[in-house]
């Protein structure tokens, strides 16, 4: 992998779309995949995020090197998870009733909803991120490195590596990276959890993260 990775979007709604713009305004190459009832998604996404590339799933999933998941929650198996082993894969997606109804083997599931998309391929190197900030905030609240009241965005997953990987996109595209430990932990940025959709800082963000870890530390 380069230094600057190449991105795969599935989804080119609210989120993809902003993710885009901010990824293709840091000087990354964006792919994009929308979903197949979309029409005219060249001209959507030439006019939403121009710079990004419309690319079928297969040409994503191809040339991608980190692969974001930006789909409904209820629609996250309509992406390819059987071509993500060893990939590295951002579960933005939330599990929100309001959209995906009320699923009744996830309301039972103890487990995050980002271990549970990661059961789909074991071989996937799933880290959960991106969830936890309205669409609408990701480029209000972009901040240049170094700013005092910079926003936190968490980094969870069960991959030191591809944890990094994605801190630096986060750092890249204007917030402060967490690196928040193993997937498990990611309950924290969930929706009627303590870290969904508040502006934290990175301290503040830690805390909430992994307090066995830090009474460790
Ligand atoms: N909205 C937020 O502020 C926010 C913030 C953080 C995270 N999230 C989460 O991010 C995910 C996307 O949210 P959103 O607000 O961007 O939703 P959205 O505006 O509805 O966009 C999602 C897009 O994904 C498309 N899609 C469905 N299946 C697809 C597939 N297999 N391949 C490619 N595209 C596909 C949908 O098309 P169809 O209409 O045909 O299904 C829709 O165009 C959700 O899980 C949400 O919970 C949302």
């Amino acid at each position: 992998m380069t230094d600057r990775p190449v991105i795969g979007i599935f989804g080119a709604g609210k989120v993809g779309t902003a993710l885009a713009r901010l990824l293709v305004a840091s000087g990354y190459d964006v792919l994009i995949a929308g979903s197949p009832r979309q029409t005219a998604l060249d001209l959507l996404v030439s006019v939403v995020a121009p710079g990004a590339r419309v690319v079928t799933p297969d040409e994503l999933v191809a040339g991608a090197d980190v692969i974001i998941v930006a789909v409904p929650f209820g629609k996250a198996g309509t992406v390819p998870w059987e071509d993500f082993g060893g990939r590295i894969v951002v579960d933005a997606m939330n599990y929100w009733p309001p959209v995906d109804g009320h699923i009744a083997a996830i309301d039972a599931d103890e487990r995050s909803t980002s271990e549970i998309n990661a059961s789909r391929n074991p071989l996937a190197r799933v880290v959960k991120s991106l969830n936890h900030v309205g669409y609408h905030e990701m480029e209000d609240d972009a901040m240049d490195a170094g700013s005092p009241l910079r926003r936190a965005l968490a980094v969870v997953g069960d991959d030191a590596d591809a944890r990094a990987v994605i801190a630096q996109l986060i750092d890249d595209i204007g917030f402060d990276a967490v690196d928040g430990g193993p997937l498990a932990n990611g309950r924290a940025l969930e929706p009627g959890h303590p870290a969904f959709g508040r502006e934290l800082s990175a301290t503040e963000l830690a805390a909430l993260l992994a307090p066995a870890a830090h009474l460790a530390a």
